[in-house]
């Protein structure tokens, strides 16, 4: 008997049921690019759904670009070639077609994107401006301004909208409807009302972003990229992949703690564009240290290079008061930087520092998750009827992400895991008994007890010590005592994590509970496969094994035979195309002076 059937008095928790063909979770670019390919061809029955209201999604805060070979002021540039850095910068981890798949796309979706009314910067005769971005060898980054992802979300929900696209609004979905095998639905709740909701879905698309937020300073919305994603999906069984690389940009804010002004902004973003646009980084001695770290390519050097400089000059006291560097614009006019730069002039205008006259502090902060979970060629998982694309996936950055490369990412493979659902749509399907007993049912038996219980630890609190654990114990620099020791810190956080104090199901102690036990399962992910990687390579650096050891260009997987014991296996990864290996044997890299 179904539970269609057997109705609502027969269930042990009352909760809403949604019959859906596909259930697209995550309203951001990615989402929003998957539900616009589901429905131009002819999939009607969509669901969007979202944490936060239409069209607010972290997307809205990526700033500096978005990467694609169209050749506006580098004819010579081509998908090849971008596809050659994207591996050069991933440092050989990346899944060489999974690049292909974006960098070939590329210059068709920015277009696409340009029709669908995104407000880009243009140049003088009106094309889409493109800017220099770290270790990329052309200008091949498009950009609105520094709202570059705002812009984009605006063009992508306008896009929805006009195809009637159904959204639903404020769902936290908590748990993945599966057998190990195939997924079947979700189940969650509705954060306004408090209403359980099963979505019973014939196929299901994770976009719910990444895990950069399980950092203390983080790039992220506190209550976003806590590793929804990765946790539901290896939850449902599914593997994690490259856990270990998490990419620390260079510059975000660097600010006095006790300042109750500038303190809510520590760790934000001040996009790369800063030095895309001329931007230079000064030690506290008035030094441009790059020129020792990396004199051709300075500060748009990669991001894991420049975040472990920044680092080096504070550690060995030569960083500002508040713990960072100098970046300095201030040789470019307040026309400029108005123009290329609106939002980060806006912002330190409103505090007080004029970045037409003086430079601001920064150091690195925690900003994306190159790992994530492991998909094929379309972003289908290994679970049957589940694919994760944008940030919940992974095998497109490898050990270290270019900037620009995140929003390519996530409308290419929205456009691919569309194609590949709309293939095979089917209808909502239905969910098979044993599993609305078996897993349904005590999972919002569970959510029920959780909803109200009072206990002795501040959820907030929790997870700021954890935020705290991972950015002493698998930050920038790690070993193994320190991995080691903080992975056996994570069992006491657990402890604590059963024991908070939690409102009813709408309240937001209850919402910071369901996401404090999905950080848990990402940071163990974290610092399991920082361990287990003896090597350094791109953003994951071991002090206690430096060099890149070619033996170690494998992937590391949490396979779902390992649900509970996250056992690590590894495996090896093809390699490039013919035209890609070419691109890379012409030796393209970015010249700096050419900013000069
Ligand atoms: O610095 C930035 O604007 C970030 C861009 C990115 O991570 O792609």
């Amino acid at each position: 008997m179904s539970d269609r059937e057997i109705g609502k008095e027969a269930r042990s928790v009352e909760y809403d049921r949604v019959d859906v063909s596909v259930l697209v979770i995550g309203a951001g670019a990615a989402g929003a690019r998957a539900a616009i390919e589901l429905t131009e061809r002819g999939v009607d029955d969509v669901l969007v759904i979202g944490k936060r209201s239409h069209g607010d999604a972290h997307t809205t805060w990526a700033r500096g670009g978005i990467n694609g070979a169209l050749g506006t002021h580098d004819p010579e540039d081509s998908p090849a070639i971008h596809a050659a850095d994207t591996l050069n910068e991933g440092h050989f981890l990346n899944h060489p077609a999974k690049v292909e798949t974006v960098t070939e796309q590329m210059p068709d979706r920015l277009r696409e994107l340009d029709e669908w009314g995104m407000e880009y910067s243009r140049t003088d005769d009106g094309r889409i401006d493109q800017r220099f971005f770290g270790a990329q060898s052309f200008r091949r980054t498009a950009f609105a301004g520094d709202h570059t992802g705002e812009s984009m979300l605006d063009a992508l929900v306008n896009r929805a909208r006009e195809l009637s696209v159904p959204y639903r609004e404020n769902v936290m979905i908590t748990r993945l409807v599966s057998d190990g095998d195939r997924a079947y639905g979700a189940v969650g709740f509705d954060m306004d009302t408090g209403e359980y909701v099963l979505f019973n879905a014939g196929q299901i698309v994770l976009a719910a972003g990444g895990h950069a937020a399980v950092y203390n300073r983080h790039t992220s919305r506190d209550d976003e990229n806590n590793g929804d994603g990765a946790a539901l999906a290896h939850d449902a069984g599914a593997s994690l992949m490259d856990m270990e690389f998490v990419q620390f940009h260079p510059t975000g804010m660097a600010v006095d703690e006790d300042d109750s002004e500038w303190s809510p902004w520590s760790g934000r973003l001040v996009t790369e564009a800063v030095r895309g646009e001329g931007g230079r980084l000064f030690n506290a001695d008035g030094e441009r240290f790059m020129e020792r770290y990396s004199p051709d390519q300075m500060e748009l050097d990669a991001r894991d290079v420049v975040a472990r400089a920044i680092a080096r000059e504070v550690a060995e006291g030569r960083g500002t008061e508040n713990g960072g560097v100098y970046l300095d614009i201030s040789h470019r006019d307040a026309t400029f930087i108005g123009e290329r730069l609106p939002r980060m002039y806006e912002r330190f205008s409103e505090l007080g520092v004029d970045m037409a006259a003086e430079p601001v502090e920064v150091a690195p902060t925690a900003h994306y998750g190159m790992g994530g979970v492991a998909v094929d060629s379309d972003g289908e998982t290994d679970i049957d009827d589940l694919f994760a694309i944008g940030e919940t996936m992974a095998g497109v950055h490898g050990a270290n992400r270019l900037g620009g490369n995140s929003l390519a990412e996530t409308v290419a493979f929205g456009v691919v895991a569309g194609e590949r659902i709309a293939e095979r749509a089917a209808g909502p399907g239905d969910i098979p008994d044993e599993l609305l007993a078996d897993v349904v049912e005590p999972h919002f038996r569970d959510l029920t007890e959780t909803a109200g219980r009072s206990g002795e630890h501040d959820v907030e609190t929790v997870i700021a010590e954890l935020r705290q654990l991972m950015w002493d114990h698998a930050g920038i620099l790690r070993d193994e005592s320190a991995l080691r020791e903080g992975l056996a810190a994570l069992d006491d956080l657990r402890e604590k994590a059963e024991r908070v104090d939690v409102g009813p199901v709408a309240s937001e102690s209850f919402e910071f509970a369901i996401d404090l036990g999905f950080m848990l399962t990402v940071a163990e992910a974290i610092f399991r496969g920082a361990l287990e990687r003896t090597e350094s390579r791109g953003a994951h650096y071991r002090t206690d094994h430096p060099e890149t050891d070619p033996d170690w260009r494998v992937n590391v997987y949490f396979d779902a035979a390992d649900i509970g014991g996250m056992i690590p296996r590894t495996d090896s990864i093809p390699e490039p195309s013919e035209r890609v290996q070419a691109a890379l044997d012409e030796g393209h890299e970015l010249d700096y002076h050419q900013l000069e």
